[in-house]
């Protein structure tokens, strides 16, 4: 017997990460080729946008997707969430060139507190929302807070697309397939204060820090390159990144719903305490997950430059919470 229909929320949809995602959407790249699936799709009230919106719609129609049940557009996120499984929060104003993720914050900030308050009044209590309009971390946070009749533990961040850019950078500086390295991980804020740790990955059961064996590199190339990737994007596009960000929201659902058969992951999701990052805090932790929820990675050693590294990103997500103080009380 076929599966019922999962309803899936986009914002933001008529934009460029929207384009490259719906289709993957539609098409059961994210839950899965027996999962027909229910777009509800938000943009804003705007003229120009609304047609943007229903020009990708015709598109989406004309691929003709089989697990694709039924489409709706919405200006009124009270309409957009109702009953929803799935919200991929994308919708909000990308940074351009010379911007920093900080300028965002007021911008995006209120966004997410009237999306929150969506959420608590309208989704299915078991909704999986994942923010990815910036500053994430901190509008996850503000939409988690704006949602009190919700757990908070379905509130999540994008930390997948820092991870997947670490693990490429791996695999090309140790000459080794990205499908063969495990146990990688991103700590902290999607900003490039990330920390990006291969302490304990490995490739067939090698280490591939013994493999690196360069600190130097670790510090001076690897760590600013991955940090610094968005702007390096924006750079030479002069767009922010599209594609790779909607492959990483994939990836990051794919998993939380479908399980990663106990291999590690990166997700942004508010700290139950775990390595004295602070409760509730919205910070990027190694997983695994199973049966649709999440379990942080215990037990790692934090060194001095681990932890010298966490605190940093650690502090600069404090300082965001406090910039939005005022909007989520
Ligand atoms: P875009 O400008 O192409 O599209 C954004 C869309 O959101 C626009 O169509 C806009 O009308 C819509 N929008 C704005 N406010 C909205 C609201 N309140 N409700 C619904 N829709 C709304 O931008 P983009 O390139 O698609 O990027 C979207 C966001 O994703 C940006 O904040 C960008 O910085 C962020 N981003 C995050 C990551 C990550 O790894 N977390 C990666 C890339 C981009
Ligand atoms: C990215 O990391 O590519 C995005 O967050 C866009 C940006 O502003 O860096």
């Amino acid at each position: 017997m076929s599966k019922s229909p999962m309803r899936v929320a986009v914002t933001g949809a008529a934009g460029q990460i929207g384009y490259s995602l719906l289709f993957r959407i539609a098409n059961g790249d994210m839950l899965g080729k027996d999962q027909p699936v229910i777009l509800q799709l938000l943009e804003i009230p705007d003229e120009k946008a609304q047609k943007a919106l229903k020009g990708v719609m015709m598109e989406i129609d004309d691929c003709a997707f089989p697990l694709l049940a039924g489409m709706t557009a919405h200006s009124d996120p009270m309409t957009a969430f109702k009953d929803i499984d799935v919200a991929l929060l994308v919708g909000a104003r990308p940074r351009g060139p010379g911007m920093e993720r900080k300028d965002l914050l007021e911008a995006n900030a209120q966004i997410f507190t009237v999306q929150g308050k969506a959420l608590d009044a309208v989704a299915s209590r078991n909704v999986k929302v994942l923010v990815v309009g910036n500053p994430a971390n901190t509008n996850a946070y503000i939409a988690m807070k704006s949602a009190p009749n919700l757990p908070a533990k379905n509130f999540t961040a994008m930390l997948r697309l820092d991870h997947n850019r670490a693990l490429s950078q791996v695999a090309a500086k140790t000459g080794k397939a990205v499908a063969d390295i495990e146990k990688l991980c991103v700590w902290g804020n999607h900003s490039p204060t990330m920390y990006a740790d291969y302490r304990f990955a490995t490739v067939a059961g090698q280490s591939v820090k013994d493999m690196i064996n360069d600190q130097e590199w670790n510090k001076d190339v690897f760590l600013p390159t991955v940090g610094k990737r968005g702007a390096a994007i924006i750079e030479a596009r002069g767009l922010s990144s599209a594609a790779s960000a909607a492959n990483a929201a994939i990836d990051h659902v794919r998993d939380w719903v479908l399980g990663t058969n106990g291999k590690w992951t990166t997700m942004g999701i508010p700290s139950d305490g775990s390595y004295g990052i602070p409760e509730g805090t919205m910070f990027g932790f190694p997983v695994t997950t199973e049966n649709g929820e999440y379990t942080i990675v215990q037990g790692l050693e934090i060194d001095e430059f681990s932890r010298e590294r966490i605190n940093v990103t650690l502090k600069e997500l404090q300082e965001e919470r406090d910039g939005v103080k005022h909007l989520v009380g």
